[in-house]
Parts: C-alpha cells; structure tokens; sequence
C-alpha cells in the first residue's frame, strides 16, 4: 500500500503513518517528471483548506498515473470539511482514477486567524482522534467502499462554498503579507519546510509568488518570528507524534 501525504504541521503525516503502507510525500513526489503509483492500495492523505484540498494535491492527482483496485482519500480539519468530500469525489473522476472510499477525520485545526493554539491543543481529546483514526485504518484494511454521490445541486454548491470560503478565509493568508519579526535569525527552517519552494534566506526572508498558504514556516520557526497580520494566535502547532525533521524531509524542495 502507498499512501501520499502533504502536511504544514504533522496531522497529515501522523494519518498517513498510522494507516500504514509506505508514506510518500506529495511535495517530494512532485520534483519528479512523471508519477507512476501501482499498488494493491494506493491513497492520498491532505489536509481541508476553505472547504476544499491544497492547490498542490489538486495538481498531484492530475499529473499521478495511479495504478490500483483500491483508490482512497482521507482528509484532516479541524471545524468543518464542507465541500471537500464531494470536491475529492469530482477530483479523482475529473483525474481518470476511479476512487473506492473518502473520508475525514478532525483534528487539531492549525488555521491561525481562526483559532488559539493553546485551545486547540488543549480541547483536541474531546474529538477522539485515535478512535477516528482506528476507525478509518479499520476500513481501509477491509477495503470498505465509502464514496457518496456527488448531483448537480452539490457541485453548484460547492463552487459557491469553495468561492466564499476562499475569499474569507484564505484572505491575508498569502506569503507576501507575512511579518518578519527582530527575533529572526536567519536559520532557513521557513525555507525548508515550505512544501512549495516559496521561501529563500539570505540576509532576510523573502517570499514569493506561489504560496501554498498552508502556514508551515509559520508554525515551525523555531524563534516565534513569523506572523500574520490578522492571526488569532501566536503560540504555534505540531503534532506530538511527528518531528521537525520529518516535516523538513517531506517538504524541503531545495
Ligand atoms: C489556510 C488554511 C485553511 C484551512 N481551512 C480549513 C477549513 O476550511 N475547514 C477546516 O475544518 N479546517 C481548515 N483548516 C485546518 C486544517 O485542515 C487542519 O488543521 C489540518 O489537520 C492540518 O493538517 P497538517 O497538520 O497535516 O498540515 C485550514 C488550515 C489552513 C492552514
């Protein structure tokens, strides 16, 4: 089994790993000319961002040929998923891979303007993570088939919710409006764990044009020294089970 991930702050990653198989990431796989996937399961683990998933896994499943009888999606959040289950649905049809099981699982939910970080962690028992993730791994041993139908009336909803979602929850979200504070020094983990290669240090930190907004460097700057403007929290998130270095690997593009 191959399971292809794309995480900012571990969640993803943890899934990816406690479903088993070989965990691929996303961004390491997207250096390469060509994708070829054959496994007896092959799936993709990614996080919800404005109801829908990164602009990269989007990308990912167009340019992968995946070769398998069982094709899954796991999405993770933290409040509400939205449109992203029927948007996964449309994806892999619009893709060419016929897709077996899509499902989701709520977990710490690092969107800074939204949501204190000290809360999240703190509350994140009451959402039962292990138990949803068992479940999850559960199905995918057995090769359940969980895929709901997406009508006409859903896709014109999830354009609208996708539209509105995007403009107020992805505003000031992009790399070019992020504060670089006086405790920065200088050491590249921004860089390094930026899944899109948007990032450089030299004697400052600039960003470019291709932010995947998924706050990566956000959460991982060892000094606290980067901000958003309209952020709601500036104590940042990992998940417990997953270390700096593994982010680093799985996202560095340089
Ligand atoms: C820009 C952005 C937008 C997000 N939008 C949503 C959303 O629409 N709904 C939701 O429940 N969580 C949302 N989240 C939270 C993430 O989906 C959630 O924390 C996810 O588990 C993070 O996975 P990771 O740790 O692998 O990066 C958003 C996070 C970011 C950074």
């Amino acid at each position: 089994m191959k399971v292809c991930y794309f995480t900012a702050t571990g969640n993803c990653l943890y899934v990816a790993k406690r479903i088993g198989g070989d965990a691929l990431s996303m961004p390491q796989l997207m250096k390469q000319d060509k994708i070829e996937l054959s496994d007896d399961a092959v799936g993709i683990v990614c996080p919800v961002y404005a109801g829908e998933m990164p602009k990269m896994v989007r990308l990912f499943m167009d340019k992968a040929n995946i070769r398998t009888d069982y094709f899954f999606f796991i999405y993770t959040y933290g409040m509400n998923h939205s449109a992203a289950i029927p948007n996964a649905v449309t994806a892999a049809a619009e893709s060419g891979t016929a897709l077996q099981y899509v499902n989701s699982i709520k977990m710490v939910d690092n969107y800074l303007p939204g949501f204190e970080m000290k809360n999240q962690i703190e509350t994140a028992p009451a959402k039962k993570i292990e138990e949803q993730i068992d479940g999850v791994s559960r199905d995918i041993a057995a090769r359940r088939n969980n895929v709901p139908p997406v009508g006409i009336v859903q896709k014109i909803f999830m354009g609208v919710i996708h539209n509105t979602m995007a403009k107020l929850l992805l505003k000031g979200s992009a790399a070019q409006q992020y504060i670089v504070n006086t405790n920065c020094i200088r050491c590249g983990i921004c860089a390094k764990v930026c899944p899109a290669n948007n990032i450089t240090v030299t004697d400052q930190v600039h960003f470019s044009d291709h932010c995947e907004s998924c706050y990566a460097c956000l959460h991982a700057c060892p000094k606290n020294a980067l901000h958003m403007k309209n952020e709601r929290s500036t104590a940042r998130f990992r998940n417990e089970h997953v270390t700096l270095k593994e982010i680093i690997t799985a996202n560095e593009r340089q």
